[in-house]
């Protein structure tokens, strides 16, 4: 129950008043906290929304950002905070605070305009402690207690960023996500980040041979695998695979949408894949993974993912992998793509499949901006303002697997 406690408080939005911006916002936060996924609510309530584009990209941007700095939000109101809070009063105070650290918003605006879409005994609180934000924010008396908390990153991600990929870089990777990601339009509509078009246009390199048979082995929502079919190759065959039901149907609506040639959407575990053996010129596992390359994207995921997840997903990702390697004909191509930065998931992957798999031979990654790790590529988020990702290709030998 909201409001029925010390600083408690109720969204105005929840009582079926005309919706403003943030109290949109102020909604949407209080049930990402609840355990909504941000990008998923945010595009189902847009939808309904009736606002203009300026008023849903202020909601976008106040969602986001918010989600996003949430730690930091959270330090910036935890020294003026007496009271213990709820759900609405949180994200109202964190949503205040963002507007005022991060947005620049003048602070009569951000602090009236959110104490506005409180009621009840938490608006006060609001109220008071974004003031003192406010007046902290304008004479520049904020002090942060790390690095990690100022970029609103959790401990063990940020540890574990600077282990793996050395602290100038893993820093400034943890700065460019926390800028927002720019929609990029492929020529056929579909939109797609760089670093996945990069990806998909290197591995099309390697379908030179007519009637090419590509799998997909994880392949939902389809991005990859509907670039990876051919206008020019009526004979190429392209097969999307994915274990989810739900994300299978999204990926064959793309592939019927964006009128994708050769392409089936084929619901099925590729830890026991169905197909015949030898029967793929290039297999690709784009696997499950951390996520942690595409921060910009997923706001709320640097908080979900845990430091425990690593090792559960390192050891899917080389299932994945073991699995599909029957299905490769000799001479077949083997990618492994992710869009995470980890050691556990990238480099240390290709020293596994090296010493687990000689009859596969490394091909030469992506070329700039990608750099090499172990045999295959990385792409810093920082390097060309696009995801994080990384690609290793490589080909079996004739004898095929061993
Ligand atoms: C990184 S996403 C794939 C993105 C996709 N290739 C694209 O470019 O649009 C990983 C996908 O793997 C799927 N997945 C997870 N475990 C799987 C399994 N055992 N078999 C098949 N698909 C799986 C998830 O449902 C998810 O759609």
């Amino acid at each position: 129950v909201l409001g029925d406690r010390d600083g408690g408080g109720r969204g105005r939005a929840g009582r079926g008043a005309r919706r403003s911006p943030r109290g949109l916002a102020l909604e949407a936060l209080t049930q990402v906290e609840a355990g909504a996924r941000a990008n998923e609510l945010l595009g189902r309530l847009l939808d309904r929304c009736g606002l203009c584009e300026r008023d849903r990209h202020l909601v976008t941007e106040l969602v986001y950002g918010t989600t996003r700095m949430r730690r930091a939000c959270d330090w910036l109101v935890s020294t003026h905070l007496r009271t213990r809070t709820d759900p609405v009063v949180r994200a109202a105070l964190r949503m205040g605070a963002y507007q005022l650290a991060f947005m620049g918003t003048p602070a009569h605006a951000a602090v009236d305009a959110t104490v506005a879409e409180v009621s009840g005994p938490g608006r006060s609180v609001v109220n008071a402690v974004l003031r003192k934000v406010a007046a902290e924010v304008d004479r520049g008396l904020v002090t942060w207690p790390d690095r990690a908390t100022m970029l609103s990153y959790p401990d063990w991600l940020a540890a574990r960023l600077v282990y793996d990929l050395g602290a100038d870089v893993a820093w400034e990777a943890m700065e460019q996500m926390n800028q927002p990601a720019k929609a990029n339009e492929r020529p056929d509509g579909y939109i797609q980040d760089p670093a996945s078009v990069a990806v998909a246009a290197h591995l099309a390199g390697f379908l030179g041979r007519p009637g090419a048979r590509v799998l997909d082995a994880c392949a939902a929502p389809g991005g990859k695998a509907s670039a990876l079919c051919s206008t020019d190759d009526p004979d190429r065959l392209v097969v999307g695979a994915d274990r989810s039901l739900r994300r299978l149907r999204r990926m064959a609506s793309n592939f019927a949408r964006l009128g994708s040639p050769g392409s089936v959407a084929l619901a099925a575990d590729a830890t026991s894949p169905p197909w015949r053996q030898a029967s793929f010129d290039l297999v690709l596992i784009d696997a499950p993974c951390s996520g942690l390359g595409v921060l910009r994207r997923r706001p709320d995921a640097r908080y979900r993912v845990q430091e425990t997840d690593l090792g559960r997903l390192a050891r899917l990702q080389r299932q994945l992998i073991e699995a599909a390697l029957p299905s490769l004909r000799p001479g077949g191509i083997l990618a492994y793509c992710v869009c995470t930065l980890t050691k556990a998931e990238t480099a240390a992957q290709d020293n596994w499949l090296a010493r687990a798999h000689p009859e596969l031979e490394a091909l030469p990654p992506p070329p700039e901006p990608f750099v090499p790790a172990g045999r295959g590529g990385l792409l810093l988020p920082q390097a060309a303002g696009t995801d994080g990702m990384y690609l290793l290709v490589t080909r079996l030998g004739s004898a095929g697997v061993m």
